[in-house]
């Protein structure tokens, strides 16, 4: 008996083991980070085209394109279709061959599950659930219509992608388990319905007209306090009830057309949040079981021009659904957006709410958005960033390569200071010219470059207008500094004055090689810190200054830098 016990023990602690190794999230006070093979990683991802795994031939330059971009991992789909042809016949040959692409190139994998839904519609179902409705029924409109999306109440259809996501962890477990090129997993893609806030099936009006899940009732009293902004003033504005029906619990819902940010039809949309959350939850549940690794959820955006649940898909993982998310799916690690609205910062403040980190699966391409990117790792520690149609453009084409470039160099240095407050993300442009922050003990001035100083002084021949600068500024040290970019002057004020005036000590521009610093140039006079002929003119003030030169290569630096007193 004695000897049973003891193999017990040995293998729930080998699976314990076993366990914690496979990719992780691990959470502390102040920060998330991805563990892959027992390290911190920082996914410099691109995500491709909805076909492009779909064909190994086509992907077969791919893998290398990708590697030239500076990525370390694809989000690539696997699409429920091709996986199960037929019910219950699993075919895993294009996830084996994505596997061998990715790994001839050194590459990680995040896959997206596009199975019940993607953009809301559910088209990369296998043909047996588009051609069965009685049994994988539609969800219907207020008239009763069917749409083309699968109803959430379906139970069939819920089971049969759950036991298909489960078979794809399990072999995933089997053939990659100890190499770990497949870091985490999207479940379905951008859900949510069409034309209208909620399902009108007889199943979704049966469960519309009931009470609130207890079990939903027993997360919002048990987090009653701490629970996201929205909820908690519909819950409160009808006197925080512990039981009833959605409208007794939240209110009949408001509509408001004209102004974008009111939450429209918010009863609805909990409501059907939290069927899609039952419901991809158990889907992630169902391959946790095999497989745990990080799985989440990405969001098609609430925006001025889409503004209402319907417009938008209705039931996706909006920022203020959060607590919905985790009541009704605790197996999805995070809700993450899809950011193709003008200006990322309004998005990543709205997910990045407590215990949510941040992972961008996909961000338009771009200029724009390979300056977004480092604001978006330094100033908000995210997992990672991936833009979108990644396979679209040549290497030296995308802008991408240069900022992926950079941030590998640096991708040590960023995960070290994730969540100590030694970190900040830059992004200034044309509106928004300047951003101020203190950190270390300086108030400091990030300014977009209006030009060179050649060009200020008036000798420079065919200068580049530069309309947007993003970069990372870490504190290193006392009065020590390592910034990433390019195109901004960052001026560093000390907050407190000691009498004592300040300027730049040394100012060198350089690399990581293994992990240690190399300088390749000391910077000083006309490159940057404010000397020479035409430098900083006649300060005025008690600040330091540096500025990143215009390269010839237009490629992102890497500089550190110490500040100095005299008196
Ligand atoms: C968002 C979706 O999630 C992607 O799959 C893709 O369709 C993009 N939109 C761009 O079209």
């Amino acid at each position: 008996m004695k000897k049973l016990s003891f193999l017990f023990f040995l293998l729930a602690s080998c699976y314990a083991l076993a366990q914690s190794s496979f990719p992780h999230l691990e959470k502390s006070d102040h920060t998330t980070q991805l563990i892959v093979t027992g390290k911190p990683f920082l996914i410099l991802g691109g995500e491709l085209h909805n076909s492009s795994t779909s064909g190994t031939a086509y992907m077969h330059p791919i893998w290398e394109q990708m590697k030239k971009k500076n990525l370390n991992t694809v989000i690539a789909p696997v699409y429920w279709e091709l996986l199960e042809p037929e019910e219950g016949q699993f075919d895993f040959t294009l996830v084996d061959s994505m596997l061998a692409g990715a790994r001839k190139q050194n590459l990680h994998l995040v896959i997206l599950w596009f199975a019940s839904w993607k953009n809301g519609y559910s088209m990369y179902v296998p043909s047996w659930i588009k051609n069965n409705s009685d049994k994988y029924p539609r969800a219907k409109d207020e008239n009763g219509k069917s749409l083309q999306q699968l109803s959430t109440f379906g139970e069939a259809t819920a089971n049969a992608d759950a036991r298909a996501f489960k078979a794809l962890m399990n072999h995933i477990q089997e053939v990659d388990g100890k190499q770990q090129t497949i870091i985490m997993a999207q479940i379905e893609n951008e859900v949510g319905l069409f034309y209208t806030p909620r399902d009108y099936s007889e199943a979704a009006n049966k469960a519309h007209n009931n009470s609130v899940p207890a079990a939903l009732m027993q997360y919002l009293i048990s987090h009653k306090g701490k629970l996201q902004p929205e909820l908690d003033s519909v819950w409160k504005a009808n006197g925080y009830k512990t039981s009833g029906t959605w409208e007794e619990v939240f209110g009949k819902s408001i509509v408001d057309k004209k102004n974008w940010e009111t939450l429209s039809y918010l009863t609805e949309e909990l409501f059907t949040v939290y069927h899609y959350a039952k419901y991809i939850g158990n889907v992630a549940a169902a391959g946790k079981e095999a497989y745990p690794i990080p799985m989440y959820v990405n969001a098609w955006l609430k925006q001025p021009l889409t503004p209402i649940p319907g417009k938008y898909p209705a039931g996706g993982p909006t920022p203020h659904t959060l607590d919905i998310w985790r009541a009704a799916a605790p197996s999805l690690d995070l809700i993450e957006p899809d950011i193709y609205v003008p200006d990322a910062t309004y998005t990543i403040e709205q997910y990045h709410r407590e215990g949510n980190a941040i992972f961008v699966p996909e961000i338009r391409p771009g200029i724009r958005s390979a300056d977004e990117v480092f604001w978006i790792l330094g100033q908000h520690d995210a997992i990672g960033v991936s833009p979108f149609g990644i396979d679209d453009s040549k290497p030296e084409d995308d802008p991408i390569t240069k900022t992926y470039a950079a941030l590998t160099q640096v991708k040590d240095l960023i995960l070290q200071h994730q969540g100590d407050g030694t970190m900040k993300g830059i992004l200034v442009d044309t509106i928004k010219r300047s951003q101020e922050f203190d950190l270390a003990g300086y108030h400091i001035k990030a300014q977009l470059n209006s030009g060179s100083f050649a060009e200020l002084a008036g000798f420079s021949v065919g200068e580049k207008k530069v309309g947007i600068a993003g970069g990372i500024l870490i504190n290193t040290g006392k009065d020590e500094f390592i910034a990433i970019g390019k195109d901004y002057t960052l001026t560093f004020n000390p907050i407190q004055d000691d009498g004592k005036s300040i300027d730049v000590e040394y100012f060198d521009e350089g690399t990581f090689a293994n992990g240690k610093w190399v300088t390749m140039r000391r910077l000083n006079g006309d490159e940057g810190t404010g000397g020479g002929d035409y430098g900083f003119g006649f300060k005025q003030g008690n600040y330091g200054m540096i500025r990143f030169q215009p390269s010839p290569t237009d490629n992102y630096s890497i500089v550190r830098f110490k500040m100095y007193r005299y008196w």
